[in-house]
């Protein structure tokens, strides 16, 4: 029996496409519950970026794997609205892992078998007795199928380019909102299409559409399923 399901710690798993509000929700949810956070896709961003100062190839599915296995992260608390500082070896990579180059680094190494399957028992690991959200793509379908609550988080990808311009912008980036929805479908594409673990709604999941809502209204509907 795999420990996810010997642990009757409360889970809600938040899954859907880059950029549906899912980072930010989970902080909220986690922050008002006083429960842990996992930001999966963090972990995958880690592994590509470690790869590439290893001089690993992105497609070599077996030395990347070594590399997910061996990641020295932690993650360091922080306010809403300001990223969770991430280090790797020590080394603040907040901001390296959250651009748009490390996002696509992160979708491409992500269809290989043997890198999910090293990333598998570390995102479950970060279940506490108190209760744990975790936000990715596969976290009520594969990581944490026994989960008591699942939502599926979703947006339309123009509103979710939209979102994702007026983050860069609101950084001094300057970017096309075309450009941001190319990529957007390219990802959701690779991450939907793929054969393990692709990007889908559990069966038990409530599906949430974040197109006309506000972060606020969102909350408070994901709150509703806990309460
Ligand atoms: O959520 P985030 O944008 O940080 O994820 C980056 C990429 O990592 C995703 O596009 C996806 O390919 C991959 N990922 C995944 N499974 C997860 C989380 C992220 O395959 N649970």
């Amino acid at each position: 029996m795999s420990k996810v399901s010997m642990t009757q710690s409360p889970v809600l798993t938040i899954d859907g496409p880059s950029g549906a509000g899912k980072g930010s929700i989970a902080q909220l949810v986690a922050k008002a519950l006083g429960w842990s956070l996992l930001d999966s896709g963090a972990l995958y961003r880690l592994t590509a970026l470690s790869a590439k100062r290893q001089n690993v190839s992105l497609d070599d599915e077996q030395a990347l794997a070594k590399v997910a296995e061996g990641l020295v992260v932690e993650f360091l608390p922080s306010e809403f609205g300001e990223p969770v500082k991430v280090l790797l070896n020590g080394d603040d990579v907040t901001n390296e892992i959250r651009t748009e180059v490390a996002g696509n680094d992160a979708s491409k190494i992500a269809p290989l078998a043997g890198v999910r399957k090293a990333l598998l028992q570390r995102q479950r690991d970060f279940s506490t007795e108190t209760g744990l959200v975790a936000d990715g793509r596969d976290m009520g379908t594969v990581v944490f199928p026994q989960a008591e609550y699942k939502v599926f988080m979703t947006a339309s990808a123009e509103e979710r380019a939209e979102r994702r311009y007026n983050q860069l912008k609101t950084k001094g980036e300057d970017v096309s909102i075309a450009a941001l929805l190319k990529e957007i479908e390219e990802r959701d594409a690779r991450d939907m299409g793929r054969k393990n673990a692709p990007l889908k709604a559990a069966s038990d999941a409530e599906v949430i559409d974040t197109t006309r809502f506000s972060i606020e209204e969102v909350l408070a509907q994901v709150m509703s399923l806990i309460h």
